[in-house]
């Protein structure tokens, strides 16, 4: 094992950048020598690599984005796409590859090693933290921070004008980020797709709250299937006469940022880890943590299960934030 390549992929997460450092420097201490390729599975279609040294990662552990840059490839999708990425490999004679990326990337990776055997690792790196088989993905915590703080100041406005915010979060089709943001935002109700709520049911709690109490955060994760958030906002106002309601879709803001510590300590452990498990001749395998150790877990399995929501943080929520 003497050369490695590493990509990002898909969406961007604080603490990438912190895992690519571990990387660099984890190799470059077991004298192997670290590729970095540019804008994920497209880079390495185009041949875009590069050598990392470990001062290239200098100054980098807190900064949000990833210095690899990143994509999402509809040409990795296609067997002519994955045969020009392995060919590259080749020629550049990198003996394995280590993936940052959420679902979509690990399911490139686990079919690229099906298709031709090339040793492959994935790190799961999502501020969804949807992904099986880890605690928490890279970029999850520091996304939470930042939901929180803006619902802290959507609340603001929210008391002062007695109004109902229904505010969006993102996660794709999971409510992990709802769910933790909302109860240590203190929200009076969460939507998640895994609950699988009508748009009346919803309505009347809304309606329930509202005889108490006339500013209520709704957090609202974007992967909903009862209707649009307009759609919602029209019905309460129709429901409760006189209500106040806003909308707020939080956006990309939630990705970006600096990174919070246990992004960075996450990004530098599971980096770390990521070199050992290699030189150990793990391949399609995913270096995750569970209860503060790094495990493996093969990928085919990460991305084939439903991660479970935490239905006991939600059931607390929804016990202590009606009033
Ligand atoms: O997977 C991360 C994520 O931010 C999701 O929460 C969101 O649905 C999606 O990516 C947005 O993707 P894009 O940045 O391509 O619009």
């Amino acid at each position: 094992m003497k050369k490695i390549a590493v990509l990002t992929s898909g969406g961007d997460a604080p603490g990438m950048n912190a895992c690519i450092r571990a990387i660099v420097r984890t190799a470059n201490h077991k004298n192997i020598k670290i590729y970095g390729i540019q804008y994920g599975y497209s880079g390495l279609i185009k041949n875009n690599f590069m050598l990392f040294t470990p001062s290239d990662v200098g100054n980098t552990i807190h900064i949000g984005g990833t210095i690899l840059k990143t994509a999402r490839s509809e040409k990795f999708r296609t067997k002519e796409g994955r045969l020009k990425a392995l060919k590259n490999l080749k020629n550049n004679n990198i003996d394995a590859l280590i993936v940052l990326g959420g679902d979509g990337s690990l399911t490139g990776a686990n079919v690229f090693y099906k298709e031709h055997n090339f040793p492959v690792i994935g790190i799961p790196c999502t501020i969804d933290n949807d992904i099986y088989g880890t605690d928490y993905s890279i970029g999850f915590s520091s996304a939470r921070e930042t939901v929180i703080d803006a619902i802290d100041k959507i609340r603001d406005t929210a008391a002062s004008h007695e109004r109902i915010f229904i505010i969006e979060v993102m996660g794709r089709e999971s409510g992990h980020l709802a769910v933790e943001s909302g109860i240590a935002a203190g929200a009076e109700m969460i939507l998640i797709p895994e609950n699988n709520n009508s748009l009346n049911e919803v309505v009347k709690k809304i309606t329930h709250i509202n005889k108490e109490k006339k500013s209520i955060i709704i957090i609202y994760a974007e992967g909903c299937k009862f209707g649009s958030l307009k759609k919602l906002s029209k019905s309460i106002q129709n429901k409760i006469k006189g209500s106040n309601v806003r909308t707020s879709v939080l956006g990309h803001i939630q990705r970006g940022g600096t990174a919070a510590p246990s992004d960075r300590i996450l990004g530098s452990v599971l980096g770390n880890q990521s070199i050992d498990y290699i030189l150990n001749g793990e391949t399609n395998k995913m270096v995750g943590i569970e209860n503060k150790k790094t495990i493996l877990i093969s990928i085919e399995k990460a991305i084939s299960k439903k991660k479970p929501i935490d239905k006991n943080l939600y059931d607390i929520s929804e016990i202590i934030s009606n009033y």
